[in-house]
């Protein structure tokens, strides 16, 4: 069942949204070369205790990795797509690509966005990957209106990044979001026709997520049972919001 949220719970998730804009804003501002990935955890925990709010991730568990998530951040450079762990070591270069997502419940519900950083100047392949990828949420967001149905925003991202040369990592999809962090329905990057196709209404909130690899599609999990890289060793790109379906159009919670 997707679940429908009331005017008041809408609201409550633009609180949750905003906060963890404000929180990617600054961690945007701190990523550069020399800092750690460490850096950025300690900084994001801070500022979401100093909110009042819960860090999403951190104690969130996956069957898979057979452990609750430690951190509240996921810090994924170049070849990592998602769930890398900020690390005290990790320090970024020029040249490197930094995806950063993190999620917050403020009041009882979520916010989760994610963004992708270049440190410095990155090559123009990968210039395009970060555009492209940006590119392809925008375009989906637009899409996400009630009276659509789901394969529209799937489909949307799909041929964006096709059309573009890159590939749609499989593995990893969006989601619902609202008083779980997870919730129906799964928003895959590309039309799983094996799914459900629902109509969009009003009061659905989806969290769009496309994660992107330069080269081939095909991901793995390294030994720490968390961090999913392209086994090509190619760079990644994600980005994500969550976006209200609404009377008037999309609501990206996310952002001002
Ligand atoms: N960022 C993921 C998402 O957008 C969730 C992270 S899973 C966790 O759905 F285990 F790291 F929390
Ligand atoms: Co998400």
């Amino acid at each position: 069942m997707i679940v429908r949220k009331t005017a008041a719970e809408l609201e409550k998730m633009r609180r949750a949204g905003l906060l963890v804009y404000q929180l990617l804003g600054t961690l945007k501002e701190m990523a550069v070369e020399g800092v750690t990935t460490w850096d950025l955890e300690v900084a994001a925990d801070k500022m979401i205790g100093d909110a009042g709010a819960k860090a999403a991730f951190k104690g969130y568990y996956v069957p898979a990795a057979g452990e609750p998530y430690p951190f509240v951040l996921c810090t994924s450079v170049n070849s990592e797509i998602v769930h890398g762990m900020p690390n005290r070591k990790r320090v970024l270069k020029k040249g490197d690509i930094v995806s950063i997502d993190t999620g917050v419940k403020l009041d009882g519900y979520y916010g989760d966005s994610a963004l992708t950083i270049p440190i410095g100047e990155v090559s123009e392949e990968t210039g395009r990957l970060l555009r492209v990828t940006r590119e392809a949420l925008e375009l989906a967001i637009e899409r996400v209106r009630a009276g659509n149905r789901l394969f529209d925003i799937c489909g949307t991202v799909e041929q964006h990044v096709k059309s573009n040369g890159f590939s749609i990592v499989r593995e990893y999809v969006g989601h619902g979001i609202g008083t779980q962090l997870h919730e129906e329905p799964q928003v895959p990057n590309y039309v799983d026709r094996k799914n459900e196709n629902p109509r969009l209404k009003a009061g659905m909130v989806l969290a769009v997520e496309p994660m992107v690899n330069a080269g081939r599609p095909e991901s793995m999990v390294l030994k720490d049972r968390w961090t999913a890289v392209t086994r090509d060793g190619s760079n990644s790109a994600h980005f994500e919001h969550c976006i209200a379906v609404t009377e008037n159009g999309p609501w990206v919670l996310t952002r001002p």
